[in-house]
């Protein structure tokens, strides 16, 4: 059905208002896996952290909510496995939104770009210089990847658009994660903190989306916790525990809709686990629906102090914690590091955290019974928050007035955080001759004695706000957003919020919207965070925390007010949602991608040795050998740079089982827990590459003849890209 006369159709059939708890609802999902090789990762900003396979694909995920009716207002939202939203990102997707047939319906006022905060996907699709030095400058290849999936998931939620209602749920998820920074949050006034029962927040809140037969077709929840759980020695690209969180319920979605499975009855119970196994993405098409497949989201929420790394921090290999108000070991923050519950396996400890995550969701998701009634509505505008002034009310009412600073980051965001200590090196990534690095650090300038004060008592190390050489080295600019869908309110804040400085920003906007909304908001309105969307500018904490200048409050940009700046606007922002005035778009964001400088050498060439083709096999197994659940199996393959082509909604593994008349199903690929592909080069220079595939079998295996396959693309000289394929010998699996 093509849109105007699915648009046309609706306004028809549809016009019930949306205090019936009726929608219109869409969602859509697409690949933004990006290059899985050579590229640094986005996050550690440790310049050895290149990628070179894969673990987990990355997906774009978002859903459109809309009022019925034809001239219903709507918000978009999009989860995606990245590190952060990026403003040249967002710039880049609406300007395709536009252009595609849409018009005005999309635009920075109601489509929110929410990273989960994975550490192990591709960077450079930053805009300003501080988030591209260890990428060694821009890499269009990972921007290009997200452009293209957030659009396309749009795009594909957009053509899903049909009725359907919408169920809330919330609930505490405990273990899960931990504070990093406890002494920095117990700076916060006592009184305040007695509020609360933990040092983090352990709400997890669920948006269950059914469509008008009430079949579920997909649910988005928003938790606080870094998705740190992958070490900065990974080189697979994850989605790390809440991309990984996202495939197990899609495929535990899809394993309970397979009637047949004896083992239904105990998804999604206490105490059960998902089994590597379960991922197998058989996407069943739901009944009566024509096209699309569940989605389920984990969102980012104000995750700044968060660590998935439960057991605490460490020094090094021994049973020594950390020292408390510093996180060093001897006085020096190298040996302090935080553990996983899967300590020492980081993928042991990724699957934990998002077991935990996907368990308390399909929990909220079985039992979510509370309806989401009322309107759709979106307030946003751009704030300079380079000297932004502040009206501060004292408890006794009496007010001052302060100023936010132009962004710096202070000595401690050098030293980094137990999750990745010591990350942004930039002595060693001078000596080791970052090209891009070499190029900028001239750059590098002496704050003036009014920035040195405005920041106080951040010892500055960069003063990034002013360094414009070779363009802008931190955003000054940035968005932010209110969302509301019926009693839900979603808060997009374009950086990673302490706990305390979420819930003050909740609190603020609640307080807000009750004193103004003349009734339409009330103990029922739920105000979640979505951090990190749209674009990104470090962390906000609050004043309290900011004095202790651990890695959070250096690294909280615009000054020891940044928070209050936030709950300022975030205040008019609430006042004219309550009130459904306008807001002054406010001045723009600036357009740097013409400018940026792209250092990463592009694929040479590949090669094979003589006699060999690409896609054959280097290491074998061996045919007919017998293998039984939990063996792990590798095949080596020749092959090319996997960035010739990055194979987006395909694969470049794939086990196969073979069929009764003699032809090969696929069963796992890239999208799987149980299968990591593997890339590497014998040497930096060589034009040779190898491909493992590694498939540990999972318990809930089917018996049968297998195979594993390869997928790439190979280059030539003079440029020509061509795919090859191969697969191994044949081997039996056997319960
Ligand atoms: C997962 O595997 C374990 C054995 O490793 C088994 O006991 C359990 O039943 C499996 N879980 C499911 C859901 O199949
Ligand atoms: C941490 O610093 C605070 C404030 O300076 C001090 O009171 C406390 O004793 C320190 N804690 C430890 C464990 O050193
Ligand atoms: C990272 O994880 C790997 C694999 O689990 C482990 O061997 C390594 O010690 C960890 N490194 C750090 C710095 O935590
Ligand atoms: C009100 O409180 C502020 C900050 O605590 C203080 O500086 C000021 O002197 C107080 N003013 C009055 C009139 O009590």
């Amino acid at each position: 059905m093509g849109a105007p006369v699915f648009a046309a159709a609706i306004s028809i059939a549809l016009l019930a208002a949306s205090a019936s708890g009726d929608f219109l609802v869409g969602l859509g999902s697409y690949d933004v896996t990006g290059p899985a090789a050579d590229v640094n990762m986005m996050g550690y900003a440790d310049p050895s952290q290149n990628a070179a396979g894969i673990h987990l694909r990355l997906r774009a995920r978002s859903f459109i909510v809309a009022e019925s009716g034809a001239d219903g207002r709507r918000v978009a939202f999009v989860n995606v496995d990245s590190c952060m939203g990026s403003q040249a990102i967002t710039l880049k997707v609406l300007s395709k939104l536009k252009d595609r047939r849409y018009g005005d319906t999309y635009s920075e006022k109601n489509v929110i770009i929410s990273g989960i905060h994975t550490h192990s996907g591709p960077g450079g699709y930053l805009q300003y210089v501080l988030y591209i030095v260890t990428s060694i400058g821009f890499v269009k290849q990972s921007f290009n990847a997200l452009v293209d999936g957030i659009f396309s998931s749009i795009v594909q939620a957009h053509e899903n658009l049909r009725p359907g209602s919408i169920l809330l749920n919330e609930g505490e998820l405990l273990d899960a994660n931990i504070n990093r920074s406890p002494s920095a949050y117990l700076n916060n006034p006592v009184e305040e903190r007695k509020r609360y029962k933990y040092n983090v927040d352990k709400n997890m809140v669920l948006l269950k989306f059914l469509d008008s037969k009430r079949a579920p077709i997909g649910a988005f929840s928003w938790f606080p916790v870094h998705c740190t759980s992958m070490n900065r020695t990974n080189e697979l690209i994850s989605g790390d525990n809440k991309g990984a969180a996202a495939h197990f319920m899609e495929a535990w979605f899809d394993k309970q809709l397979e009637q047949e499975d004896p083992t239904i009855e105990m998804l999604g119970k206490p105490g059960w686990t998902m089994n590597a196994s379960v991922t197998i993405r058989n996407r069943r098409r739901l009944v009566g629906d024509s096209s699309s497949p569940f989605i389920a989201a984990f969102s980012q929420s104000n995750e700044g102090d968060v660590s998935p790394n439960t057991l605490g921090a460490f020094c090094a290999d021994s049973t020594v914690a950390c020292e408390f108000n510093h996180s060093t070991c001897d006085g020096r923050n190298e040996q302090c590091i935080g553990r996983g519950p899967g300590y020492p396996d980081h993928f042991a400890s990724t699957k934990i955290i998002a077991q935990k995550q996907l368990q308390k969701a399909i929990e909220l998701f079985r039992s979510a019974k509370e309806q989401v009634v009322g309107r759709v509505n979106y307030k946003q505008t751009f704030v300079d928050f380079t000297r932004l002034k502040v009206t501060l009310t004292a408890a006794n009412g009496t007010t001052s007035t302060v100023t936010t600073c132009p962004a710096a980051v202070g000595f401690s965001f050098a030293a980094g955080t137990t999750d990745g200590p010591g990350a942004f090196d930039f002595t060693q990534g001078d000596t080791k001759g970052n090209a891009f690095w070499r190029i900028v650090r001239a750059a590098l300038k002496t704050p003036n004695k009014a920035q040195v004060d405005c920041q106080y008592p951040k010892p500055i190390l960069i003063d990034t706000g002013e360094m414009t050489f070779p363009y802008d080295w931190a955003p000054s600019v940035l968005p932010i957003q209110i969302s509301q869908i019926g009693q839900l309110i979603i808060l997009s804040v374009p950086a990673e919020f302490s706990t305390m400085a979420g819930r003050r920003l909740r609190d603020a906007v609640k307080e807000t919207l009750i004193a103004k909304g003349r009734g339409q908001f009330g103990p029922k309105t739920r105000v979640v965070i979505a951090g990190l969307s749209n674009d990104y500018s470090q962390y906000v904490t609050t004043f309290e925390e900011y004095q202790i200048q651990r890695y959070e409050g250096a690294s909280t940009l615009f000054g020891p007010h940044t928070l209050s700046g936030y709950l300022q606007e975030f205040r008019k922002l609430a006042i004219a949602l309550a009130e459904n005035s306008n807001v002054d778009s406010g001045p723009s964001p600036p357009d740097l991608l013409d400018k940026q400088l792209e250092l990463l050498p592009p694929v040479v060439m590949d090669t094979t040795p003589v006699g060999v083709d690409f896609g054959d096999a280097k290491n074998n197994v061996k045919r007919g050998a017998s293998y039984r659940p939990g063996d792990v199996v590798e095949v080596v393959f020749w092959t090319g740079c996997p960035r010739n082509d990055l194979l987006t909604e395909k694969s470049f593994s794939s086990v196969e089982i073979e069929q009764s008349d003699g032809s090969w199903r696929s069963l796992y690929d890239d999208n799987d827990w149980s299968v990591r592909f593997l890339w590497r080069r014998p040497s930096s220079l060589s034009s040779r590459s190898y491909a493992t595939i590694r498939w540990e079998i999972p318990q809930e295996v089917k018996a049968g003849t297998y195979r594993i396959s390869h997928f790439g693309a190979s280059k030539s000289l003079f440029g020509s890209v061509r795919p090859f394929s191969g697969s191994s010998n044949s081997f039996q699996v056997k319960l």
